[in-house]
């Protein structure tokens, strides 16, 4: 596997790629869910590149950058295992430069759910994600569910600025208690971990519920709320009953809502959601 740090060099690479390219675009630290996102890429493309980059202009000031976790050994010893053909593993200053100032944005989506307390993420998010797509010119690239407001916001923007690359969106990773994989799970303590375990079991009860026939959200809200509030550690941040299309919250779920969580559990800030998926009054839901 080649590890690649410039632009010149991941140019010269995608020069020379054969057929079609699967780009797994990443901030490193692997865990099974970015194994997933690997796999899927290598099951849809000749040539596979992974880009390594804990993205700064995606972190508010206050937030988590310098102890982003890193692990760049054994991120390439795993991509390397599943037969990734590129990791990228570019520096700020390649990426950005000294005066960077061109971004790409959704000023009304992109505030919306997270964007409420992290109203620069998704500049961050779109900005290097665009980058990464210009430097690679992949035909696929796959992005976990688990981030439902990024894979969504970043599906508009290729269609809106008619990219010509198709978005694969994989399923969420879980732990086997159903936390669901990040590799910001790494700052919880034991006893974090436990609290943090409130985000899955509100989204179970409300899977229960939409898979029995409810459809108001505020029934679904209030029952998540209850089984939620049994875990005092965790603060939730929001809960919300939304349209994938909108991200605005909805009175009722149809087949194609989403159900978002966000919480803090100490100073580790945990997103999970669920889908719904289907046709017609036949609603599946995918958790
Ligand atoms: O999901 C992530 O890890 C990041 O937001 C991404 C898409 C790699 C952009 O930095």
């Amino acid at each position: 596997m080649d590890i690649l740090r410039t632009k010149d060099e991941i140019r010269a690479w995608r020069r020379g790629a054969q057929g079609r390219v699967a780009l797994v675009p990443t901030m490193g630290y692997f865990h099974e869910g970015h194994i997933r996102l690997m796999r899927t890429a290598r099951s849809l493309a000749d040539s596979v590149v992974v880009s390594l980059f804990v993205n700064p202009i995606q972190f508010g000031p206050t937030e988590d950058l310098s102890r982003y976790p890193r692990d760049l050994e054994n991120d390439a010893a795993k991509a390397t295992a599943l037969g990734v053909d590129a990791l990228f593993v570019p520096s700020a200053d390649e990426i950005y430069g000294q005066s960077h100032e061109t971004y790409v944005y959704w000023p009304l989506l992109g505030a919306l759910l997270c964007g409420r307390t992290r109203p620069d993420h998704f500049r961050g998010v779109g900005t290097v994600v665009l980058k990464l797509i210009n430097l690679t010119t992949p035909h696929v690239v796959p992005f976990g569910r688990k981030d439902g407001q990024q894979v969504l916001l970043i599906d508009r923007m290729v269609k809106e600025l008619d990219l010509d690359i198709e978005i694969v969106v994989c399923p969420t990773v879980r732990e086997p208690d159903g936390l669901a994989m990040s590799s910001r799970n790494s700052y919880l303590n034991p006893a974090d971990r436990v609290q943090a375990l409130g985000i899955y079991a509100g989204l179970q009860a409300a899977k229960t519920l939409i898979e029995g026939g409810e459809r108001r959200s505020a029934a679904i809200r209030n029952e998540m709320s209850q089984l939620m509030g049994k875990f005092p550690g965790l603060g939730v941040e929001y809960c919300d009953v939304v349209s994938r299309e909108t991200l605005r919250p909805v009175d009722a779920v149809d087949h194609h809502a989403m159900v978002a969580v966000a919480g803090r559990v100490g100073t580790t800030r945990l997103i999970d959601n669920l889908w719904t998926i289907g046709t017609g009054g036949d609603i599946r839901v995918e958790l």
